[in-house]
């Protein structure tokens, strides 16, 4: 059984509690929230993302699963931290230093968050290999963040494929989480290739039944 994190970027600003409504009725698991600065990915839209992330825990308790696009990681925790998100997860592209890296690590762990860290396409898994003993998620960006409504990049199932063995040969207990063009088949391929939380956008967003869609996405 997979769990799935819904992303909001492609929801429509004025069906948006509307939407935040109708996603928590559906059972989804977690809120994806995709934070981007405008330098780490050509997107900004993080303003707009802390309205929302307000928002819904105003209305809801529903996780949240907060993907910092960013740089100045630390600055962009501080602004989360006051709605007890469930997760955090930075990029690991975007520290200057595994000391940095660590450092980070710590510093979400002491603001009471699970830790994620984030994996770009052409990032190996073994950048991270070190870090995993100390964190709670991997995310395997199955597309190249700054967008949803991309295509997924089959190859990036071969890192989740590659991380999934490495845990299990070395015991290590860490979530697997992949994002970007997740839909019905796609689910099925990351499944298959180990993932066990799926970040799920469009295919979520427009589709007519959420509660339909994503019981279906978790079989
Ligand atoms: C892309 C974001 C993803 C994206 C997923 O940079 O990190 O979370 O919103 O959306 P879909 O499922 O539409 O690809
Ligand atoms: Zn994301």
């Amino acid at each position: 059984m997979v769990e799935i994190s819904t992303s909001i970027l492609s929801m429509e600003k004025e069906k948006a509690t509307k939407t935040f409504y109708n996603l928590e009725t559906a059972n989804t698991d977690y809120i994806h929230i995709d934070v981007m600065d405008g330098k780490f990915v050509q997107n900004n839209n993080h303003k707009l993302m802390k309205e929302y992330a307000t928002t819904i825990r105003q209305i809801s308790n529903m996780p949240l699963d907060v993907h910092l696009m960013t740089y100045n990681i630390k600055d962009y925790i501080e602004q989360y931290i006051d709605l007890e998100p469930n997760i955090i997860t930075f990029h690991i592209e975007a520290v200057k230093s595994k000391e940095e890296a660590y450092e980070i690590i710590k510093f979400i762990k002491e603001n009471n968050a699970k830790v994620g860290i984030s994996i770009k396409p052409n990032t190996k898994v073994e950048d991270i290999y070190e870090f995993l003993p100390y964190i709670h998620m991997i995310l395997v960006m199955t597309v190249e963040p700054g967008f949803g409504g991309q295509k997924l990049i089959p190859e990036t199932l071969e890192k989740v494929k590659k991380l999934k063995q490495y845990i299990e040969e070395n015991n290590i207990e860490v979530d697997i989480e992949v994002d970007g063009g997740i839909n019905s088949e796609t689910a099925e391929m990351a499944k298959q290739a180990g993932a066990n939380i799926l970040v799920v956008g469009v295919y979520i967003i427009k589709s007519e039944d959420y509660k339909k869609t994503i019981s279906e996405l978790k079989k």
